[in-house]
């Protein structure tokens, strides 16, 4: 049985609005991963705020919601075979000016304009994954994807 792994990816606002990286990401994405849900989705304040609550107290926090609330995002549950650490180091690190100096090809340094404006997000490890995946699409079975052979062969 082959188990793909998934994680989420939220493409930020700002990445949304630009056709140039939109389309560059989405390359990226087709390129590396199985496309498992898509949806764009506006974020309001009390959405934004649950998603982050980890970072509640930081010194970004607030501006990370309003940042994530400024227009659409698209959000993806991508799979593959270390789907996690595999979006995350497309994305490179997570502030843009640093990604630019250690992975000028990520993500985070061609399109990354600020540590919060950071083109996207990633899940950090497989639980947060489905934590996140829950969160977005609360009817996502992860039984079923694991277990069809439509999951295999896709
Ligand atoms: P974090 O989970 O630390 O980064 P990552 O997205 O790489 O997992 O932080 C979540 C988001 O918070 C990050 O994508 C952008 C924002 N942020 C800032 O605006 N400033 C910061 O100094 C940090 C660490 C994060
Ligand atoms: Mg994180």
């Amino acid at each position: 049985m082959v188990r793909l792994e998934l994680t989420l990816a939220i493409i930020k606002p700002h990445a949304v609005k630009n056709p140039v990286a939109l389309s560059y990401i989405r390359n990226e994405i087709k390129n590396k991963f199985i496309v498992v849900k898509t949806k764009r989705v506006s974020l309001d304040k009390e959405t934004a705020s649950n998603f982050y609550k980890e970072h509640v107290g930081k010194f970004f926090y607030n501006r990370l919601v309003t940042f994530m609330c400024s227009g659409s995002v698209d959000v993806h549950v991508l799979g593959g075979g270390g789907a996690v650490a595999g979006w995350r180091r497309a994305l490179g690190p997570t502030a843009a000016l640093r990604a630019q100096f250690l992975q000028p090809a990520c993500l985070r340094a061609l399109f990354g304009i600020s540590d919060t404006r950071n083109v996207a997000h990633g899940s950090d490890s497989p639980a947060s994954a489905e934590r996140e995946i829950k969160f977005f699409f609360p009817e996502f079975s992860f039984y079923d994807w694991h277990h069809t052979d439509e999951v295999m062969f896709r």
